[in-house]
């Protein structure tokens, strides 16, 4: 991490587009059809650290509250999640009125002018398909296919960016190969489905997590960082570019109709992780010294790496670039503030150098449900779920706020809403 306060001003291109992001089940509340509900009722019984979504941020009922506060804040773009579980509740049975909630909300959002990018899957799916083995299983793909000939026809008219699946690309064991190795042939039937219905751009949000070899010098975390690499990043890279689809322990496919089924680079980006040969499943601990916790807890994103923002969009110049999440997880909202400054400056570097980068979206516009627990606050606006989910926006918010306003960042905005460099409070207690 730098010093904030010696940051230089700088700015993005005109027209760059800025805005934030969600996902349907982490805000919208009460998806009772998806598999992700059904596990948190079961996960509740046997662990009771673990929360379950419930109502989450009650955006399904608010989402017109939540146009306002885009609006006040000036965000010009919004990645929402348009839900599957709603729409096919049952398999086979689609449920128009769901599909007619959707089409309210793109509409009010183009309304108002703001740019929509669609997610058709973020983790959740219908728990009917679950049950039938969902992404895992190839034989699932009339269901996928039947799915979006009825939802993109219907919402094609609201949508400026399509992304498919989200994060499909972590993970090394057997059935996370198995996964994503499908899902890049779910991603381009499903490019070319949307493609006969909508003229705009299409892509999956890729999870880019820069791995880091605990020990630069030592060849065997040298080569392992490179597999876990090559294994979460640039197969994907590789299937959008030639359509050669080479994963490891598997015969690689090449099928054409997995080539240039990306438009854009679609980016989620935090921060690094250590590679450590040594271990069973790679992964490390960060060093003591490099560890900035921003959360009274152990979380996997804790650690300001702004780095990570330049290394990776200058490895993507041969498409244009959105960054579709990026964000802080932190209860003193000032570390907010020092990471937008920080990971804004690294990534108008990599413009700088090259990367055609036309839009960012920061994660999260709300404090949402973090898959098990609601205690990351990722945040520009602070929901109070115990009295009518009462958005209030956080200073960081406005900060943001000044930044789309003028395009970039300078000293002279940071300081009229930072005044020092926040501090992390050891002495919190860490919960495991
Ligand atoms: C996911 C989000 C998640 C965020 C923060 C991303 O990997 O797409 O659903 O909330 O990271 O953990």
């Amino acid at each position: 991490m730098t010093d904030v306060f010696s940051i230089k001003d700088y700015n993005f291109p005109e027209g760059f587009l800025w805005g934030s992001a969600t996902a349907a089940h982490q805000v919208e509340g009460n998806n009772i059809h998806s598999d992700r509900w059904y596990n948190e009722q079961k996960k509740l019984k046997k662990n009771s650290v673990y929360e379950v979504s419930g109502a989450a941020c009650n955006h399904y009922n608010m989402y017109e509250e939540d146009i306002r506060l885009l609006k006040t804040l000036g965000h010009q773009a919004f990645r929402l999640g348009v839900e599957w579980a709603r729409i096919e509740p049952e398999e086979g049975l689609f449920a128009e009125s769901e599909a007619e909630h959707y089409i309210r909300e793109l509409a009010l959002l183009k309304e108002n002018g703001i740019k929509t990018f669609v997610t058709l899957v973020h983790f959740s799916v219908p728990k009917w398909f679950s049950d039938k083995g969902d992404f895992q299983n190839l034989d699932n793909l009339k269901y996928f296919k039947r799915y979006l000939n009825y939802i993109v026809p219907k919402i094609s008219p609201y949508v400026d960016f399509w992304n498919i699946i989200n994060e499909f690309n972590l993970g090394l064991n057997e059935a996370r190969l198995t996964h994503k190795f499908n899902s890049v042939i779910y991603h381009a039937k499903g490019y070319h489905i949307i493609k006969q219905y909508s003229d705009k751009p299409v892509s999956s949000a890729h999870a880019l997590v820069q791995y880091y070899g605990k020990r630069q010098n030592d060849v065997f975390d040298r080569v392992m960082q490179q597999y876990k690499d090559i294994v979460d990043h640039e197969f994907f890279f590789h299937a959008m570019r030639t359509g050669e689809l080479v994963l490891p322990g598997r015969d690689g496919i090449f099928d054409r109709e997995i080539k240039d089924t990306a438009d854009f680079w679609s980016i989620n980006l935090y921060t690094r992780e250590m590679v450590d040969s040594r271990k069973t499943d790679l992964s490390s601990k960060r060093y003591p010294f490099t560890e900035t916790r921003m959360l009274p807890m152990n979380f996997y994103l804790d650690e300001f790496y702004p780095e990570c923002m330049y290394h990776n969009m200058t490895r993507l110049k041969d498409k244009p670039i959105y960054i579709t999440e990026n964000g802080c997880s932190c209860n003193d909202d000032d570390f907010r503030i020092v990471y937008l400054a920080e990971y804004l400056c690294a990534l108008s570097e990599a413009i700088k150098d090259g990367a055609d980068v036309r839009g960012y979206l920061y994660w999260s516009l709300l404090d949402n449900y973090e898959w098990w627990t609601y205690i990351p606050k990722f945040g520009l606006v602070d929901v109070d779920r115990e009295h009518d989910f009462k958005r209030t926006p956080k200073p960081s918010a406005f900060f943001y706020r000044d930044i789309i306003q003028n395009n970039g960042f300078s000293q002279e905005i940071l300081s009229k809403y930072l005044k020092h460099m926040p501090r992390v409070d050891t002495s919190l207690p860490i919960l495991k």
